[in-house]
């Protein structure tokens, strides 16, 4: 079974997180590529989704289902989005495709997050995948002097530039021995619009493709 296989064994086993007539929170990246694809068979049972990137909401929008703005939605019952590393607390690196910022605030809303992810996203400590933070492009230096004090390496992501007109830092090294009070100290330098750590709100299912069929932790 290839890691492909492992997604989309995931992807496909969160349908059952989507309830008759819903509006769907939709993450961004491959494995939500595959939920896609798959939520496309249940497209007129649902009444459409809240997407967190313009890539998601393309693919949604060719598969015909209708993407709703989150501000026209008063809540949403789920949220299905992969990750690029989680724990066993449901803490979570996310941001790999740059999507990070729109992904925390659809997030917010829902009343469930269900992460959708091969096994090999699983981690005991978070890190090992650079941290993306995303800055207002004019205070790129000035973030990155600060992370440097956090003990990071944060490193540019050349050409890019999110959904929301900003820049990413990926930032190495850091030791992420409690990622919650390092979400918010991140947060708090003036300049971030948001950081790619998930665990002040992390996930509250986790559906894990692997080998032998789809795990699912509550
Ligand atoms: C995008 C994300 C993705 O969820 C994360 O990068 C995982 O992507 P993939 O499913 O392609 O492995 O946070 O910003």
């Amino acid at each position: 079974m290839t890691q492909d296989d492992k997604k989309k064994a995931a992807a496909s086993n969160a349908l059952k997180y989507v309830e008759q007539g819903a509006i769907v929170g939709v993450g961004t990246g491959s494995t939500v590529n595959y939920f896609i694809d798959a939520l496309a068979g249940l497209k007129n049972n649902i009444e459409g989704a809240v997407s967190s990137s313009e890539a998601s909401s393309l693919l949604l929008k060719s598969h015909g289902i209708e993407v709703f703005e989150l501000n026209s939605v008063s809540q949403l019952d789920v949220y299905i989005d992969g990750a690029d590393e989680i724990t066993e607390h449901k803490h979570m690196i996310k941001g790999g495709g740059a999507a990070l910022t729109r992904e925390k605030i659809v997030a917010a809303v829902a009343k469930t997050f269900v992460c959708i992810i091969d096994d090999t996203k699983q981690v005991p400590v978070l890190g090992k995948f650079p941290l993306p933070v995303e800055v207002i492009p004019m205070a790129r230096s000035y973030v990155a002097r600060e992370l440097v004090k956090l003990g990071g390496d944060p490193v540019y992501r050349q050409g890019v530039v999110t959904d929301n007109g900003n820049v990413i830092l990926d930032v190495r090294n850091l030791k992420i021995l409690n990622p919650v009070e390092l979400e918010n100290q991140i947060n708090s330098i003036v300049g971030v619009v948001t950081n790619g750590l998930f665990a002040n709100r992390g996930a509250d299912v986790v559906l894990i493709g692997k080998e032998d069929g789809v795990l699912e932790i509550k």
